[in-house]
């Protein structure tokens, strides 16, 4: 089933609806006891990253739809990076239903996105923060890839480690679901602000090739009327965005960083993926922090990335039992 056309208005009923307090009461207290409480609890062992076995599926799929997450783990029986590494990768994805991947400007022929420290020769990789060994602030992946005719919205992600660097490159992880409990138990007029058809708008961009991706304007967060899921879409970036011009827009923004930034959050993970490892995920909040890296030419830190239009199956909204 494709999921192109993101419902925008506020749902009428359900856990996500501000007129439904009961599901919404239910769902949470689901959610908090279902959320693993560590991140080690996220890590699930693979034996072949091409052919997971039905049990390494199920309990990657029983995280994802706990958490929206899991980190497997191959233990570098991944192998080398290389086309047949990332196939692999493809492989792994595609067993999860991952199958409607992004068209990216820096994909290689198996729709890979090698994130590494690239130069000026690397086009059209060079020129972002993801190619430097800088830090990447909080954001969900293509946030910008929303609100215009055939916008290619990003709901699942996998990213591989195929090489860490010497130190650093650590990856912080928060399940929107757990952002959307927070915002909504401090104020549910958070919610009503951040799922605002307007709330968040990123400017239009010309492309190195000359070819523009339009503005972006859209909502926070959604939920998507095939599967019930919610879906988020955020930047703590503070240059080339525009948020909607309303007191309570700002309060819900400043609350929001401040949930991610403030080091309460019990929920928020944090993780250094080692070689083999990878995330697999309904595109949830992020961010990489700053690391050193190797010298020489295929030593350097090197992440795998495919991203899907699609979320993981069987990964729409969870009810209590
Ligand atoms: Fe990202």
């Amino acid at each position: 089933m494709p999921q192109t056309n993101p419902a925008m208005t506020l749902p009428r009923s359900g856990p996500f609806s501000l007129d439904d307090g009961d599901s919404y009461a239910a769902w949470r207290a689901w959610k908090l006891e279902a959320h693993p409480r560590e991140v080690s609890a996220l890590l699930v062992p693979v034996e072949d990253l091409a052919n997971p076995s039905p049990a390494e599926r199920e309990r990657i799929l029983d995280l994802c739809r706990r958490a929206n997450m899991a980190v497997y783990d191959t233990s570098g029986r991944s192998g080398h990076p290389g086309p047949a590494l990332e196939r692999a990768l493809r492989g792994f994805a595609a067993s999860f239903g991952m199958t409607t991947v992004e068209d990216h400007r820096s994909m290689d022929e198996e729709a890979v996105v090698s994130i590494e420290v690239v130069d000026e020769s690397a086009r059209p990789r060079s020129g972002f923060i993801p190619y430097t060994t800088r830090r990447i602030l909080w954001h969900t992946d293509g946030y910008y890839k929303f609100g215009y005719p055939g916008a290619p919205v990003i709901r699942s992600m996998t990213l591989h480690c195929a090489r860490q660097g010497k130190e650093g490159g650590v990856n912080e992880l928060l399940d929107p679901e757990i952002a959307y409990i927070r915002l909504r138990d401090e104020n549910p007029d958070f919610i009503r602000a951040l799922m605002a058809p307007r709330a968040m708008t990123i400017p239009e961009f010309i492309e190195a090739d000359g070819r523009i991706r339009p503005q972006s304007t859209g909502p926070v967060f959604w939920v998507d009327a095939d599967t019930k899921a919610l879906q988020m879409r955020y930047t703590e970036r503070s240059r080339n965005i525009a948020w909607a011009d309303d007191p309570l827009t700002s309060q819900a923004v400043a609350f929001l960083r401040q949930l991610l930034r403030g080091g309460d959050e019990p929920f928020l993970f944090r993780h250094r993926m080692e070689p083999g490892q990878g995330l697999i995920c309904n595109n949830v909040l992020h961010t990489r922090t700053a690391f050193t890296d190797w010298e020489g030419k295929g030593k350097g830190r090197l992440m795998y990335r495919a991203r899907y239009s699609n979320r993981i199956m069987n990964t729409g909204l969870q009810q209590a039992a």
